[in-house]
C-alpha cells in the first residue's frame, strides 16, 4: 500500500515537505483514539526472541530509527508504534539554527538514493526536551504506547554551525549534561558532512581530547534528575538502566582503515561505549551523472556495501567487543542481516522508510527471527 499508493503522493512533493507531512501525519495518528494500537497491529512484531542487550540496554528488537528523521522529537509515539526497538533523536544542537539554504534534500529514485546538505536545522535542546516533558514524560523509559515495551531512547548531539571546532567540547559537554535524564544513551556526531569542520573532529588530535572531556561530564555527572536524586539508580519496569550513560560515537564511511583505527582507539581510551557506523558518504558512486553534482552527504542503496564493509572492519579491529550500532543502505530485511552477519549488533534505518515505507520494519523484524 506504502509503494502504490502513499508513496507516489509523497513524491509529489518537495522531499522536505514529504517528510514534515509523514512527521505530522505520525503525530497525529498517535493522538487519535486507538491511533498507536492501529499503527501496531500494522507495523509492530512484538516477539521476546528479538530482545537483545547492548552497553547495559535491553533493546526489545535491533532495528532502530536512525538520527536526522525525528530531529526535534515531535513524533516519538508514532514512530514508537511503529515497532522500533530504538528511536534516536537529533541531531540537536545548543541553541535553535535554520540550517543550509533550500532546496538541501534530494531523492535519486533510480539509484533508491537521497542526498542531502541540510546543516542540522533543529529548534535547539531547550524545545527537545519540552516536547518529551508533554509528550510522553519527563523520564522517556517511565512510559509506554499502549502497555507494550517502549524502544529505547537515544539523543544525538552535535555542534552548532557557528562553534568553532576549537570549541567544539563546550557545545558537546553542555548537550550533555542537557539531555542526561530525558535519554537512555547520547550519540555524539562527530561526521555530518554539511557543518562546516565537523568531520575534522573525527582526526585524533581532536578526538582523544574531545572524547576524554565529553567522557568526564559523563562520569562525573551521572544520571542526576530535576529533584537532584540519582536517576541511575531508578529501576525500570522496561529496560535496565546501566550505572552510567551510554555514550556512542557516530562515524563517517568515509575514513581510511587507519583513520578508523585512530577513532577506535580514542574510544578505547575515553571509555565510550560503542559505535555507529556510518553516517552519509561524500562518494557519489552508484549515481546517474546529473546527480553527482549535488552537494551533501548521500544515504540509500549505494551507501549499502561500503557500510557494511566498515561495520566489518570495525568487528575484526575489536574482536567484535564494541557493540557497533550499523547504519547506511538498509533498503531490504537481507541488508539489514548482512549487518548483523558484519557485526553489528544493532541496526538503524532511513533512506529505507523513504523507498520501501513502515513495512520495512515490520519486514526486517520479521525476517530477524526466522534468521535466528
Ligand atoms: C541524515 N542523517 C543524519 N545523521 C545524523 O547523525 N544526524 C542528522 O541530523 C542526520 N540528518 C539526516 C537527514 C537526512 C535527510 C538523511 C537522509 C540522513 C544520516 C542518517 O542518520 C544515516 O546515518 C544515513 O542516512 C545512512 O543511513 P540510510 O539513510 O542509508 O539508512
Amino acid at each position: 500500500m506504502y509503494k502504490s499508493l502513499l508513496r507516489p503522493l509523497l513524491f509529489r512533493f518537495d522531499p522536505e515537505r514529504a517528510h514534515h507531512l509523514t512527521l505530522h501525519a505520525l503525530r497525529m495518528a498517535a493522538a487519535l483514539p486507538f491511533g498507536t494500537q492501529f499503527l501496531q497491529a500494522l507495523f509492530a512484531v512484538n516477539d521476546p526472541r528479538l530482545a537483545v542487550e547492548a552497553f547495559g540496554l535491553r533493546f526489545k528488537n535491533r532495528l532502530g530509527l536512525a538520527a536526522g528523521y525525528d530531529k526535534n522529537g515531535v513524533a516519538v509515539r508514532g514512530l514508537s508504534a511503529l515497532g522500533f526497538g530504538h528511536i534516536e533523536l537529533g541531531t540537536v544542537t545548543r541553541i535553535p539554527q535554520p540550517g543550509n539554504p533550500k532546496p538541501r534534500v534530494h531523492r535519486m529514485p533510480e539509484a533508491q538514493a537521497v542526498i542531502n546538505s541540510m546543516g542540522f536545522p533543529n529548534e535547539g535542546v531547550e524545545a527537545l526536551l519540552a516536547g518529551r516533558r508533554t509528550e510522553d514524560g519527563r523520564r522517556r523509559s517511565s512510559s509506554s504506547v499502549s502497555g507494550l515495551p517502549s524502544p529505547v531512547l537515544g539523543i544525538n548531539i552535535g555542534k552548532g554551525k557557528d562553534t568553532p571546532v576549537e570549541r567544539a567540547a563546550e557545545d558537546y559537554c553542555g548537550l550533555l549534561q542537557q539531555v542526561a535524564p530525558y535519554a537512555d544513551y547520547v550519540a555524539i556526531n562527530i561526521s555530518s558532512p554539511n557543518t562546516l569542520n565537523l568531520r575534522q573532529l573525527q582526526a585524533k588530535s581532536f578526538l582523544v581530547q574531545l572524547l576524554g572531556e565529553i567522557a568526564r561530564v559523563r562520569n562525573d555527572g551521572r544520571r542526576k534528575t530535576e529533584d537532584g536524586s540519582d536517576a541511575g539508580s531508578i529501576p525500570s519496569s522496561v529496560i535496565g538502566h546501566p550505572s552510567h550513560l551510554p555514550l556512542v560515537v557516530k562515524i563517517a564511511p568515509d575514513l581510511s582503515e587507519g583513520e578508523i583505527d585512530d577513532v577506535l582507539d580514542a574510544i578505547a581510551q575515553t571509555g565510550m561505549d560503542g559505535i555507529i557506523a556510518t553516517n552519509t558518504t561524500l562518494a557519489r558512486d552508484g549515481l546517474p551523472d546529473n546527480a553527482r553534482q549535488l552537494k551533501g552527504g548521500l544515504s540509500g542503496a549505494p551507501l549499502t556495501n561500503r557500510s557494511t564493509e566498515v561495520i566489518r572492519y570495525i568487528a575484526k579491529q575489536t574482536l567484535g567487543k564494541l557493540p557497533i550500532i550499523g547504519v547506511g543502505g538498509i533498503m531490504t530485511p537481507q541488508d539489514a542481516i548482512d549487518k548483523f552477519a558484519a557485526g553489528a549488533t544493532l541496526v538503524q534505518v532511513y533512506t529505507g522508510m523513504i523507498y520501501a515505507g513502515p513495512s520495512l520494519v515490520r519486514d526486517i523484524n520479521k525476517s530477524s527471527i526466522s534468521s535466528r
